[in-house]
């Protein structure tokens, strides 16, 4: 109580990149559903409010409409080339989502937009997909879209599962920061130390991918306590509001994703809906800062940058 935190700051470094608060976007699919306004939209209000996007490989916006939508903003996508010919500067690889997990709600509901071209963007943009799939069946994606999803489903969700070793690959592919998402155990969090990562996102997919999966908040600080000195430890998985992000802070990460309530508001007001979302959060984030932060500062000592 009683110390001046009138001049609060939010900034922080991640990957090189000087961020206004250690809040980002998280990776999430098929933004289409939610409203037209889609991945190109949400983009575009996240560098006007300077909060990085994170594009997700099963986008129903290309990787050249994302990356012009969010102008300079920092985003991340896993197509490597064009990825960094577009200015993608992390590349975000998620470790729990190899291949889909058994969704009963999604089945009861025949959901599957990739069947039918919904989020496959990604895969329908990319010219060397578009050219192997001309060869192969000598017509164009748009000529049959229900074939070219089921091929490009084949490439995404191949149901071969990867491996530690084939992050050298992506080490010879991608000359910047490279983030594993979906580290939720220590000894894995130490794998991610010695194959030579930048980051890794603690996260259980927001319990979408694994029933009975383990809180990824209880598991941070066992993590952090393992690795936090040697790689970037970011979080995400049930950030609701500003004091979920400083309790995350507190325990260890160094930034958080958030996923689902940006969706909400992209469902119910498009991307100015997102942007209301994540505007809100940060209010509620900088509004607790300057009330509490100084007691979880000395308390803690863990948010240095604040
Ligand atoms: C509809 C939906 C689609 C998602 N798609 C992806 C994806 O394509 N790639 C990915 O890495 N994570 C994906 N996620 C997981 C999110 O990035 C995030 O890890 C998860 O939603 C937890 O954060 P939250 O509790 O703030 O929603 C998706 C989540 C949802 C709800």
């Amino acid at each position: 109580m009683l110390r001046d935190t009138t001049h609060r700051d939010l900034r922080t470094e991640l990957f090189g990149h000087k961020l206004e608060s250690p809040l980002l976007i998280a990776p999430i699919g098929v933004q289409t559903i939610f409203h037209h306004d889609k991945e190109d939209g949400v983009a575009g209000v996240a560098a006007e409010i300077g909060v990085p996007y994170i594009l997700s490989t099963a986008s129903s916006s290309s990787i050249e409409n994302v990356a012009k939508a969010n102008g300079d903003g920092w985003v991340t996508s896993p197509l490597l080339n064009r990825a960094k010919s577009n200015g993608f500067t992390v590349l975000l690889v998620t470790l729990d989502t190899w291949t889909l997990a058994w969704r009963p709600a999604d089945l009861d509901n025949a959901y599957l937009p990739f069947a039918s071209g919904i989020g496959d963007q990604t895969g329908f943009s990319d010219p060397a997909f578009r050219r192997k799939f001309t060869e192969k069946h000598k017509k164009e994606v748009e000529d049959d879209v229900f074939l070219a999803s089921r091929e490009w489903a084949n490439e995404v969700f191949s149901g071969a599962a990867h491996t530690w070793e084939q992050l050298e690959l992506l080490k010879t592919e991608w000359d910047g920061p490279i983030v594993l998402k979906g580290i939720q155990h220590v000894d894995d969090a130490r794998m991610a130390v010695e194959a030579g990562m930048d980051g890794i996102v603690v996260s259980n997919h927001g319990g979408r991918q694994l029933d009975g999966a383990v809180g990824s908040l209880e598991v941070l600080p066992e993590i952090v306590d393992a690795v936090g000195d040697q790689i970037t430890v970011l979080f995400d998985s049930g950030i609701r509001t500003g004091v979920d992000i400083i309790k995350a802070l507190c325990l260890g990460a160094k930034g958080v994703l958030i996923g689902r309530p940006f969706v909400y508001g992209l469902a119910i007001g498009g991307k100015e809906g997102a942007k209301d979302v994540v505007r809100g959060l940060l209010a509620a984030f900088d509004e607790f800062a300057s009330v509490r932060m100084r007691l979880f500062t000395l308390d803690n000592g863990l948010i240095r940058h604040i």
